[in-house]
């Protein structure tokens, strides 16, 4: 995916507005129709997140357990974003999404999105393709969405903290509700039997052995090298370094903000919470968040 220098210019912070009972901006839904009738294959692999819940992250893994192995090239000189195509997304100037998930010319195909579960488009669904839902506590994914708000200017205007939070809480992001987002891939969870729900928290906390409930869920079993590699390269650092992962080339995303791979922690939420904010954000939490059967952590 590469932008023409000169459109860049032409790239303006979006506004939220409602799309079928969910806050969107216009880069997402543009697209709309070619999204609903994507041709989704058997062997596709969907990876679905509320955005900021470590997206690239398993991105990375994937694409390193089914390709790692076979082209070095393809690891040095594609971006994971053209690696991993983000399904609806509709820039000026570059591919859209759609179109570089049907350009893409390896199987299994490895898509990402970031729409709730009632958006994905059907053919995924009658394909029975395999899902993997990646979420993060709500506490540490605003945060992280605040920063990101911050540097990516296609981003609606983040404006302060305190307003931000107030907005998430609203459900009032790009996506919409994270309330709504995590909720509704969990309840699916019960009734589609090829989706592997996973935690960031649990990423962080001993990343070997999520990789190993991936492969079991995917049916893949890599050596202990490969196994090894795999574990050291998606380390935080390593990705942080790493210009094919960080986002470093996306054009639409200022750096001297903030970086992309900025923190990777579980717990930055402190930093950014006063007492008081993380006390309503608990008393509000508890009203939306009734399922007892999914909890977050976060502290590891
Ligand atoms: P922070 O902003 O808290 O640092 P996404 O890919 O969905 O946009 O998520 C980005 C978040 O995941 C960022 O969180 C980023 O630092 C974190 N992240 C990405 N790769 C990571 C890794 N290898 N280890 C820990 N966190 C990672």
């Amino acid at each position: 995916m590469s932008v023409d220098p000169d459109k860049k210019m032409d790239l303006r912070r979006s506004e939220l507005f409602d799309f079928q009972g969910v806050s969107m901006t216009h880069f997402f839904t543009d697209n709309w129709e070619n999204i609903q009738n994507f041709q989704a294959r058997p062997d596709d692999i969907l990876l679905a997140t509320y955005p900021k819940a470590g997206t690239t992250w398993v991105s990375y893994i994937l694409d390193l357990l089914y390709f790692g192995q076979t082209s070095q090239e393809r690891q040095t000189s594609i971006p994971i974003y053209d690696r991993v195509p983000f399904l609806e997304i509709m820039l000026p100037s570059m591919e859209s999404g759609v179109d570089l998930a049907n350009n893409l010319p390896t199987s299994p195909r490895l898509i990402k999105t970031h729409y709730p579960v009632q958006f994905v488009p059907k053919s995924f669904w009658e394909q029975n393709c395999r899902m993997i839902y990646v979420a993060r506590n709500a506490k540490d994914n605003v945060v992280s969405y605040f920063h990101f708000d911050k540097m990516t200017l296609t981003e609606p205007d983040p404006g302060d903290w305190s307003s931000y939070l107030h907005r998430f809480k609203e459900g009032k992001m790009v996506f919409g509700s994270w309330y709504d987002h995590v909720n509704g891939w969990w309840k699916k969870k019960q009734t589609y039997s090829n989706l592997h729900y996973m935690f960031f928290e649990d990423m962080v906390e001993d990343t070997g052995r999520e990789i190993d409930k991936l492969c079991r869920f995917l049916g893949l079993s890599p050596s202990v090298d490969e196994k090894k590699q795999i574990t050291g390269g998606v380390q935080f650092d390593n990705m942080k370094k790493n210009d094919m992962v960080n986002y470093s080339a996306f054009p639409v995303m200022d750096f001297k903000i903030s970086p992309f791979m900025r923190k990777g922690k579980v717990g930055d939420w402190k930093n950014h919470f006063t007492v008081a904010q993380s006390e309503e954000f608990d008393e509000d939490y508890k009203k939306k968040m009734k399922d007892p059967t999914l909890q977050f952590r976060t502290v590891i």
